[in-house]
């Protein structure tokens, strides 16, 4: 079967879908992830909280967090797609149109979230490989399919990332998915 590459992958109708849903709120997001984002950050050992949430869609939930933690917290939004719904940045809030594949952070984070994204993206082991460097010592992790870690660390997998099919059709979402292959390293 061939492959997709991540250029391809991104350029494509089911990673470009405009069914989806990029708009989902803070409440929703705590229901997605099983977590209190605000409590979370709250009781985080540094300050300014640092979060990072990876295809934010249209960072509403990350604005919403923002005005109600002010310069408690440090927010960064990355997402393929620069469809950002927010009123002009929070000093706080920096919103970034990368796709997490190449985008590199500068920093650590307190806490690490992903809601409804990992299912477009083509190596996902690689950038949840990549995900345990970026947290602080005692950072958390959490996306949506009771995926979590707490703590940093140096990942590495014995896997291969051989590329995406992008026709695997709906997940349990209802939306086309992309499926990732790969090769015992
Ligand atoms: C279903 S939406 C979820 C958006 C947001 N997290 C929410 O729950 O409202 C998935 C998002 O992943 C983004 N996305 C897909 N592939 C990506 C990639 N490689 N890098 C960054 N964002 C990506 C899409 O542009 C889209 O905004």
């Amino acid at each position: 079967m061939p492959l997709t590459t991540d250029d391809e992958l991104e350029n494509s109708p089911v990673v470009a879908n405009s069914l989806m849903n990029r708009e989902r709120r803070l409440r929703s997001y705590d229901r997605e992830l099983g977590i209190d984002i605000v409590n979370v950050l709250g009781a985080a050992r540094t300050r300014p909280a640092r979060w990072l949430d990876l295809c934010c869609g249209t960072a509403n939930a990350l604005s919403e967090a923002a005005a109600l933690l002010g310069d408690d917290v440090e927010i960064v939004g990355v997402d393929l797609v620069g469809f950002f719904a927010c009123p002009p940045n929070p000093p706080r809030l920096h919103l970034v149109t990368a796709s997490v594949t190449a985008w590199r952070p500068g920093t650590r984070f307190d806490l690490i979230t992903c809601v409804h994204g990992l299912h477009y993206v083509g190596d996902k082991l690689g950038l949840l490989a990549r995900i345990g460097d970026w947290l602080t010592d005692d950072g958390l992790f959490v996306a949506n399919g009771r995926i979590r870690r707490t703590g940093r660390a140096s990942i590495t997998l014995p896997y291969r990332y051989l590329g995406a099919d992008d026709q695997a059709g709906p997940n349990y979402t209802g939306q086309p998915a992309v499926h990732s292959h790969y090769a015992r390293a």
